[in-house]
């Protein structure tokens, strides 16, 4: 069984009634990521299409605005909220994403979680947005982006999206063996074909 089977299997084995959300929920943030998200989509010049994994998904994910998405993040309670909307979900960690080459048609990732690169180089992020309270340690976050592209660009068929200034800015410049399709001030396509 491929692993995106096995990990959407093993989530339908969790017990989710046991799962209490115990972290504060952002309700209207939820309630305009359609269009949050549309905006950003549209801004950065793309069109979701095909299968779509989300990655750093939060609790609305760009299954609102698709219908072929998975979602991704270390916070199972969102996780949780998305298979309540019938979006499907995966728990796991950006560091480490666990699906096998060339999994789905498009990897988006919206504003992941990354230190404050520019006040404290050094320093851990103990905060992402309001409601999350997962902590990514990042000592060196130029090494910790490209990492992130390359897993990225390892699971995705044809196109990988990257919204968050911090992330394409430790982007640049930026050598690979794709082609970067577009690039805006907050975003970068690669087209990973
Ligand atoms: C700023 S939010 C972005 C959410 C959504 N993509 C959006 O556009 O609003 C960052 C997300 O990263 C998730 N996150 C934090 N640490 C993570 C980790 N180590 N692995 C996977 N997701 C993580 C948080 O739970 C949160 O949902």
């Amino acid at each position: 069984m491929v692993k995106l089977e096995l990990l959407l299997k093993n989530m339908e084995e969790v017990d989710w009634d046991k799962i209490k959300i115990t972290i504060p929920i952002n309700h209207s943030y939820i309630r305009n990521y359609p269009n949050t998200a549309k905006k950003f989509i549209e801004e950065a010049g793309f069109n979701l299409e095909g299968s779509v994994l989300d990655v750093a998904c939060g609790p609305a994910s760009l299954g609102c605005l698709h219908n072929n998405v998975v979602g991704f993040d270390s916070v199972e309670e969102y996780i949780k909220i998305l298979r309540k909307k019938s979006i499907r979900g995966i728990v796991g960690d950006i560091r480490d994403i666990p699906f096998d080459r060339k999994s789905f048609d498009q990897v988006v990732c919206v504003n992941p979680p990354i230190t404050r690169v520019y006040e404290k180089r050094e320093k851990v992020l103990s905060e992402t947005f309001e409601g999350s309270y997962h902590v990514v340690a990042i000592k060196n976050p130029k090494s910790y982006a490209e990492h992130l592209v390359r897993s990225l660009l390892q699971i995705a068929r044809k196109k990988v999206l990257i919204i968050s200034l911090p992330i394409t800015e430790n982007l640049r410049p930026v050598k690979y063996d794709c082609k970067i399709e577009k690039e805006g001030k907050h975003s970068i396509i690669y087209n990973a074909e």
